[in-house]
């Protein structure tokens, strides 16, 4: 069970305002591309898919790739514009054994119940010494990402997610080592007024996890220092790498 449903408003929010342009990820592109060492006929899954904007990002960057994207919710599914996709979640992936060569979650980790089944799950599928890429808002991560500058409350939800360690500790379990942890730069939005005109509470689970006045009083913070400010909304989260 996610800590938010992924039923239809969520999943019509995430889709209408997360995809984020390809310019505004010019840093990811470099960092999944270091990591991943993409090639012709490699078999890249992507866990916990959403609505596939990252899968169809990486088939634009690396010909030749064949990405898998696999989501539970029904409701993203229906909203997701890439194929193949397929039902399955962290702990039951519909794919055979040592049959990809790495693996994505975006997002992902703070949803699955059982970190250390899916951490066998994907020893399960990967190739020996295949890489699992991990972005993500860790607990006690949030001074890079600009949401919670105005929503200070939703810190504290944001504590109850894994913290690296503990994402590192259960995957430890199944024989997975850190390659490496790197905080990773991205455009969110090209201003704060844009941000503040597509904010859409359901696209964010740590402002879906706080009060509704706490919500109202971060969007009044919101629109007013969007009155002044100028420039990209730039934010930075962890890519954690695991072999
Ligand atoms: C914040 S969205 C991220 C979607 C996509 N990865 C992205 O970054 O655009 C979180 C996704 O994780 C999925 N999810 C929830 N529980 C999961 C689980 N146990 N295993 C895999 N995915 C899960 C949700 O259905 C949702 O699509």
């Amino acid at each position: 069970m996610a800590r938010i449903a992924y039923h239809d408003a969520d999943a019509e929010a995430f889709a209408a305002t997360r995809h984020l342009t390809d310019d505004g990820l010019t840093a990811w592109r470099a960092a999944v591309t270091r990591h991943l060492t993409p090639r012709p006929g490699m078999r890249l899954l992507d866990l916990g898919a959403g609505t596939g904007a990252w899968a169809r990002a990486f088939t634009d960057w690396f010909p030749g790739v064949e990405v898998i994207a696999v989501e539970p919710s029904a409701a993203m599914r229906a909203r997701c514009a890439f194929a193949p996709l397929v039902a399955g979640d962290a702990g039951h992936i519909p794919l055979t054994d040592d049959s990809v060569d790495g693996v994505w979650l975006s997002t992902v980790v703070h949803h699955v119940p059982d970190l250390a089944a899916a951490a066998y799950e994907l020893r399960r599928v990967l190739r020996p010494g295949a890489p699992v890429l991990i972005r993500s808002a860790f607990a006690g991560r949030h001074e890079a990402i600009t949401l919670f500058d105005y929503f200070p409350e939703a810190i504290r939800v944001l504590d109850t997610y894994p913290g690296i360690a503990d994402v590192e500790a259960a995957f430890a379990a199944a024989g997975f080592a850190t390659a490496a942890v790197e905080q990773v730069p991205q455009v969110t939005a090209p201003s704060l007024r844009e941000a503040a005109a597509g904010l859409r509470r359901e696209a964010h689970t740590p402002l879906q996890l706080i009060t509704d006045a706490e919500y109202a009083a971060g969007v009044q913070r919101l629109r007013e220092a969007a009155r002044t400010q100028t420039g990209p909304v730039v934010d930075a989260l962890d890519l954690l790498v695991l072999r």
